[in-house]
Parts: C-alpha cells; sequence; structure tokens
C-alpha cells in the first residue's frame, strides 16, 4: 500500500495493484503465450508510444523467436488527463508491415478506441497477421469491439499509472502498478474547458 500525505499529491491514497514480483510474472506469462503461437516465426511489434515502452522493454526479452521493433504514437486531444480524448496516430514507415507477422503492444486495453484505430490503420498494410498484446485489460470499460489475443492481467475500473502508465506525462518510470484514488465527479471535469494536447498514451 502506497499513501502519501499531501492532498494535492496525485498519488495521495493511491494503493499498489501490482508491485514488481507481479508485473514480472504477469510479462513472462504473456511471453509464454507469444512463444506457444508463434513457434519460430519472425515477429515484428508495433510498441504503441508512449504507455507501452517499459512493457515492450521486458517483454521482447521474453521472447524467443526473431523480433523486429516498430513504434507508434497515438496521443489524445483532450482536457483531462484521465479521460481520452480524439486520437491521433504517427506512425513511419507502416509500409515495412506488409506481409509480417505484427504483434501490437500497448499498456492497456480500457474502451478500445485506441486499439481498434490502430489495428485498422495497421491491416491496411496487410501485415501477414496481425495480433495484440496488452500488459493490462479492463474490460468493464470496452465501448468497441476489440479484444486482446495475449493479456497479463484484468483489472477493475481503476485509472492506473506507473510501469510505462502515465498521469499528465508522470509517473511512468515507476516500477510498480499504482490505482490512483477515483475522481470526483464529471461535474468536477467539465469545470475546465481548456483543450490541451496530452500524450497520455
Ligand atoms: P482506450 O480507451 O483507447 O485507452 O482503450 C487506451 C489508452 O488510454 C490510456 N489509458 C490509461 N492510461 N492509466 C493510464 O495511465 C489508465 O488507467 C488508463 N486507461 C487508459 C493508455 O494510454 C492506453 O494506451
Amino acid at each position: 500500500m502506497t499513501s502519501n500525505e499531501t492532498k494535492s499529491d496525485p498519488l495521495a491514497g493511491a494503493t499498489t495493484l501490482l508491485d514488481p514480483v507481479e508485473l514480472h510474472k504477469a510479462v513472462s506469462h504473456v511471453g509464454r503465450q507469444i512463444n506457444d503461437y508463434y513457434g519460430e516465426k519472425e515477429l515484428t511489434v508495433v510498441a504503441v508510444l508512449h504507455g507501452a515502452i517499459v512493457f515492450t522493454a521486458d517483454l521482447i526479452r521474453e521472447l524467443r523467436m526473431p523480433v523486429r521493433i516498430e513504434t507508434v504514437t497515438a496521443s489524445s486531444y483532450h482536457r483531462d488527463a484521465r479521460r481520452p480524448g480524439d486520437l491521433v496516430v504517427r506512425m513511419e514507415e507502416k509500409q515495412h508491415l506488409r506481409g509480417r507477422h505484427v504483434l501490437l503492444v500497448d499498456d492497456i486495453l480500457d474502451t478500445g478506441g485506441t486499439l481498434s484505430r490502430l489495428r485498422e490503420e495497421i491491416a491496411a498494410f496487410e501485415p501477414a497477421s496481425l495480433r495484440i498484446a496488452v500488459l493490462l485489460d479492463k474490460p468493464s470499460r470496452r465501448e468497441v469491439d476489440v479484444h486482446a489475443d495475449f493479456a497479463g492481467h484484468e483489472i477493475p475500473d481503476l485509472f492506473v499509472v506507473g510501469y510505462g502508465l502515465d498521469l499528465d506525462g508522470r509517473y511512468r518510470n515507476l516500477p510498480q502498478i499504482l490505482a490512483l484514488q477515483p475522481l470526483e465527479s464529471d461535474d468536477d471535469a467539465s469545470a475546465s474547458d481548456t483543450a490541451a494536447e496530452n500524450g497520455a498514451n
């Protein structure tokens, strides 16, 4: 359990959902599933920046087949760091994916909007296969029909940070996953109408 005395600190009252040992087990579990599924086939891992960097770095070291790495940036324009906004996708050299076995890797599957959009964009380049791996899955929040082929942990509807996951760009470096206190109410969030670009992914 992690707590903080300062009220304005977003980590105040946060609790540890997954500690480093549990994270290591979860990553190994996902790695085994991927090894079993692909065998010796070469895999092109596409990491969704920035959230998936830590998970991807650990995951690829569990993989036994030849691996190539690409990245895609998915960022949202939104006024509240905990709520999704309009997605902006940037990826160099999508042509590299044609005919490859592509594994899209993200930190968390939440509403499904991000991975469904990315899946659609990558599918247009006709990979040999396209699968999704996530560390965390929040099935109760799903709004779009997308599922993870390989997943570490199902979690309840909590906002989490650490191990690559951020709040307003911070806390990605934490070695554990913390669950933050729920927001007070939607009315509080709509009080601010300043749109800001935030690379929350
Ligand atoms: P969607 O809703 O598109 O969300 O499936 C995927 C992206 O939203 C971010 N996200 C979170 N980031 N804590 C975070 O730090 C969370 O609890 C959380 N839920 C969603 C994340 O970037 C993910 O790629």
